[in-house]
């Protein structure tokens, strides 16, 4: 199967079979039924496997060609990666990315002697932190600020130090963007976002083509029990079906918006990586297919950015991103991020574009 749109509506369903459904229901266990010899089944205990999740895994990793290792959260993903690291390594981690893991780094890892070395999504403060390096995190592009480096010979310049090359994926998803190709070591999505796409889970999951590494972060799971649940597999598994159809519009309404916010004189600083104009595009362009939907942007101070959230009708206020709804927040007022303070992260959703640009529009002239 060549097409991604083909792909996602298959992958990881079971041969059909008479009189059984598409995508067999969740199965809720915690022990299973377990005779004799434990090597007898594949299914003991449920912190250990689960059929629900090993669809999903099968599913996501047929999308990259690898084996994918389903968690928790994105956090618990991340968390799988990074503490695997221990005193005398070195971590190089986005400033400007996903806070997250500088809370790690600054909380759990920094205390037990890893050295983590913070730098901005810019090809040349990668190359320069990477002297010794043990583990390099890219997060591209990075979130809130959109920024977006070259994959590819970052990860020639991590391997030439002996390092691994980690990329967090979440924002473009395995369908706008493929690491694993570009010579990443290991790929983590935060399934909550854009890959489940509906809003209604938390679930991360870490795709490598390694398979010690695999089997290695399975180990992690069973130890760690940070596992996913059955029935947020389920679902993140149902929605993948419609991954492409809801980037597909996604992305072409973000472009449609961050066009429209840049010929306006009220906003300023627009990004959005699929935009001819924006300054990651051409590194974008190389080597994404979809560019997400994503758009920052920003307004004059933080009450122009409130009164804009507060008027307009479609443009939900919430955290997060990659939903069917367009959503919206200043990323400013969790403190976490080094961006103005009138600075919006905004989600575009799949409604309609004609409606949404006319949105937009209206509460940006109501707020002028
Ligand atoms: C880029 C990125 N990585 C990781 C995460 C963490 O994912 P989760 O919220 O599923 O734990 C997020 C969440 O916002 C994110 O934006």
């Amino acid at each position: 199967m060549s097409s991604d749109a083909t792909r996602v509506v298959h992958a990881g369903l079971p041969a059909p079979a008479q009189g059984e459904p598409f995508l067999p229901g969740p199965t809720f266990a915690a022990p299973y039924h377990l005779t004799g010899d434990p090597s007898s089944s594949p299914f003991g205990y449920q912190r250990d496997a689960n059929p629900t999740w090993q669809r999903y895994e099968a599913a996501l990793g047929a999308l990259e060609g690898a084996e994918a290792v389903l968690f928790a959260s994105g956090m618990a993903a991340v968390s799988a990666v990074v503490l695997a690291l221990g005193p005398g390594d070195v971590l190089v981690a986005p400033a400007d990315g996903y806070p997250g893991i500088r809370a790690l780094g600054r909380e759990h890892l920094a205390p037990r002697g890893v050295e983590v070395r913070l730098v901005p999504t810019d090809e040349a403060a990668v190359r320069a932190a990477l002297g010794g390096a043990t583990l390099v995190w890219l997060e591209t592009p990075s979130n809130p600020g959109l920024d977006v480096v070259p994959i590819a010979s970052l990860a020639e310049a991590a391997h030439a130090v002996g390092a691994a090359l980690a990329v967090d994926n979440t924002l473009a998803t395995a369908l706008g963007q493929r690491p694993l190709d570009l010579g990443a070591d290991l790929v983590v999505t935060s399934c909550s976002k854009a890959l489940s796409g509906h809003s209604d889970l938390v679930l991360g999951v870490v795709t490598t083509r390694a398979g010690e590494r695999a089997a290695a972060l399975r180990e992690w799971r069973s130890r760690a029990g940070a596992i996913p649940g059955p029935f947020e597999a389920w679902l993140a598994h149902r929605s993948l079906a419609t991954l492409d159809v809801r980037l597909e519009r996604a992305g072409a309404n973000a472009l449609a918006l961050a066009e429209l916010l840049a010929t306006r004189d009220d906003v300023s600083g627009v990004r959005h990586p699929g935009r001819p104009g924006d300054p990651g595009h051409a590194t974008a362009a190389a080597q994404m297919t979809r560019f997400g939907s994503v758009v920052g942007f920003a307004l004059p101070d933080a009450d122009r950015a409130q009164a804009f959230l507060a008027r307009s009708e479609l443009v939900t206020e919430a955290t997060s991103f990659g939903g069917l709804h367009t959503t919206a927040e200043r990323r400013a007022r969790w403190g976490t991020d080094a961006v103005p303070e009138g600075f919006i992260r905004l989600s575009a959703g799949i409604e309609a574009a004609e409606d949404l640009l006319a949105d937009v529009t209206r509460a940006l002239d109501a707020v002028r």
